[in-house]
């Protein structure tokens, strides 16, 4: 874990909106306190990369998180299209074919793999055909994927400290399901505050809700970085 850090070196802020004109209006709220957000599907259908450029344009990092998950061809060749832009992060779902061929692809932009989304539970893993434990499953697919050529990986707090242990302080930690202790839950499972995901091991958190859904966004935002520093 990169110890020199400060807070808002660690905060990533999910621009779950409908808009660019809301995405930037938020983005402009949370500055200069938040300098890096997350782009993901609902808005990129809407905004497509005009957003990012409008985001980087203002001196901000973008996460572009649409989770790629196809085919080797497929996969390289759309990664290909993040090198006229200026995205730092770019997700993709952790499976090796599919690591690989972003990897192959990836320009500047750093390819993180997820490795279970942090909506899913035991017993969605069971129904979707997964014999062993999430923790597990994480694991493989967090080595597999690094192993593949994943600068970083995906996973929820509470698998952090487990998986920091594995991989070492090299490979990049990024942790959505994060929830301050007076939050909802919403649609997540596996969640943990932004305290204890930064003392887990991870190197940014992603947030959406709890500071874009707040009555003050910049008060929600302001408390989460005061608590992890
Ligand atoms: O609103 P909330 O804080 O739950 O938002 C979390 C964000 O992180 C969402 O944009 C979601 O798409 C994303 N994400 C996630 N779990 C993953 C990967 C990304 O929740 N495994």
């Amino acid at each position: 874990m990169p110890a020199q850090k400060t807070p808002q070196k660690r905060l990533i802020v999910a621009l779950d909106v409908p808009t660019a004109a809301e995405a930037l209006a938020l983005a402009d709220t949370l500055a200069p306190q938040i300098d890096f957000f997350k782009v993901g599907l609902q808005l990129f259908l809407e905004a497509g990369f005009a957003v990012c450029d409008a985001l980087s344009k203002r001196g901000h990092k973008v996460m572009l998180d649409l989770k790629f998950h196809d085919i080797p061809q497929t996969v390289a060749l759309t990664t290909a299209q993040l090198a006229n832009h200026d995205i730092a992060l770019a997700t993709v779902h952790g499976y090796p074919q599919v690591v690989a061929a972003a990897a192959k692809a990836k320009g500047r932009t750093k390819i993180l793999a997820v490795t279970v989304l942090t909506s899913l539970g035991h017993e969605e893993l069971a129904q979707s055909g997964f014999a062993g434990t999430l923790a597990e499953l994480v694991q493989l697919r967090a080595e597999t994927s690094l192993a593949a050529g994943a600068d970083g990986i995906v996973c929820s707090p509470l698998e952090t400290a487990l998986l920091r242990k594995k991989v070492g302080s090299k490979p990049l930690i990024v942790t959505p399901g994060i929830r301050p202790l007076d939050s909802a839950r919403d649609d997540q499972t596996r969640t943990a505050t932004p305290h204890a995901a930064i003392q887990a091991g991870a190197d940014y958190i992603v947030v959406g809700r709890p500071i874009t859904k707040a009555a003050s966004p910049v008060t929600a935002a302001r408390e989460i970085l005061d608590e992890i520093g």
